[in-house]
């Protein structure tokens, strides 16, 4: 008579039940899922990447050793500093920002960002609220948020004809006239540092008490996608670019600010949540605003955490809101 495997090792019956509760006891595997999402979010650019030639794909196996793969690439060929530089920028330009970040962040956006604030401080203060967007283009964003319910007034201002905003005026003549008090503002405008910042201080004095500030593009991956020069859309090597331009210098002089509190989410492109109330953390290390305005790329670079205060997504709802209302509510709301 012969035996199957499995009868000779069968487990005794309580082993299922156990195996399951051994299962659901381990912390990595929420983060497996994650990890998933990130590699097939991975491997569908691979196909774009592929356009570059022979060189870029196999460097990009998986999310996660892309970096150490793309350094020991550039030691077994010998390439000097400023060629690694290149290479480096040229991976990283080519990826979704959502693929590099943390698997805490995966695919998440600045319209879950948005939707997660909005929907809360309508839950919390018992009505619904009014948004304002900086700089709306296309309505990619504006559109969908303005048809929530829970969403009483949405204004978008963008001087572009072609734009789908409200109001088609520059920001600081819209901070001029603009009498309203807004819940969420979302400040997307000109991405160069002066008037980013002008644009977030206006919407600072503008906020209702429970009130927020979301700053888009403020985590640059590259120099070029931090040059404050507005690119060249005709070109056609602009269109596959980001521009980022140096809003982050905005982000940072706010750090040195007592009576504000700034985080930047590290998803899409980066997005900062300013607040009015008494800075959280000390920052010491974070540059004044004069000195802000003179920060280099490379400077940046070296101390990006800190100076961005940058965090995932789940750290930065538990920074917003330390009671974890705000935790428990956007499970309802955002589907990742
Ligand atoms: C990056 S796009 C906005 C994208 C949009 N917020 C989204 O999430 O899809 C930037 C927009 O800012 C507009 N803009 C440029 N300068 C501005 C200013 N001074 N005030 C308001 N909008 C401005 C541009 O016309 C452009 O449509």
């Amino acid at each position: 008579m012969s035996l199957a495997l499995s009868e000779i090792i069968s487990p005794p019956p309580a082993f299922p039940i156990l195996l399951l509760l051994f299962l659901l006891a381990q912390p990595h595997l929420s983060l497996q899922t994650s990890e998933v999402d990130k590699n097939s979010l991975w491997k569908s650019h691979l196909v774009q990447i592929d356009i570059e030639g022979d060189v870029l794909p196999p460097l990009l196996t998986t999310a996660e050793n892309w970096h150490q793969n793309v350094l020991d690439y550039g030691t077994t060929h010998n390439l000097d500093p400023s060629t690694m530089r290149d290479l480096r920028d040229a991976v990283i330009t080519r990826l979704p920002a959502a693929a590099l970040d943390g698997t805490g962040s995966v695919g998440r956006t600045r319209t879950d960002l948005i939707k997660s604030l909005s929907s809360w401080i309508s839950h919390s203060e018992g009505r619904k609220i009014n948004y304002l967007e900086i700089g709306c283009a296309g309505g990619d964003n504006f559109v969908p948020i303005s048809e929530e319910d829970f969403v009483e007034t949405a204004y978008c201002v963008d001087p572009d004809p072609k734009s789908e905003s409200t109001h088609k005026m520059m920001s600081e003549e819209f901070f001029r006239i603009n009498e309203k008090t807004w819940d969420v503002v979302f400040v997307d405008g000109l991405h160069q540092w002066s008037t980013a910042l002008n644009d977030i201080d206006s919407a600072l004095l503008s906020l209702s008490p429970s009130g927020v500030v979301i700053v888009h593009d403020s985590n640059p991956r590259t120099s070029a996608a931090a040059s404050p020069d507005v690119p060249d859309w005709g070109s056609k090597h602009q269109h596959q670019m980001a521009w980022n331009g140096d809003v982050f210098k905005a982000v940072i002089s706010l750090g040195s600010r007592r009576d504000v509190d700034v985080a930047t989410g590290h998803f899409d492109e980066g997005c900062a949540v300013v607040m009015n109330r008494p800075r959280s953390i000390e920052r010491l290390l974070v540059p004044s605003r004069g000195a802000a305005e003179t920060l280099t790329f490379d400077e940046f670079e070296e101390n990006r955490k800190a100076f961005l205060n940058l965090m995932e997504w789940d750290s930065l709802m538990r920074w917003i809101d330390p009671t974890g209302t705000l935790g428990e509510h956007i499970q309802n709301i955002i589907k990742i």
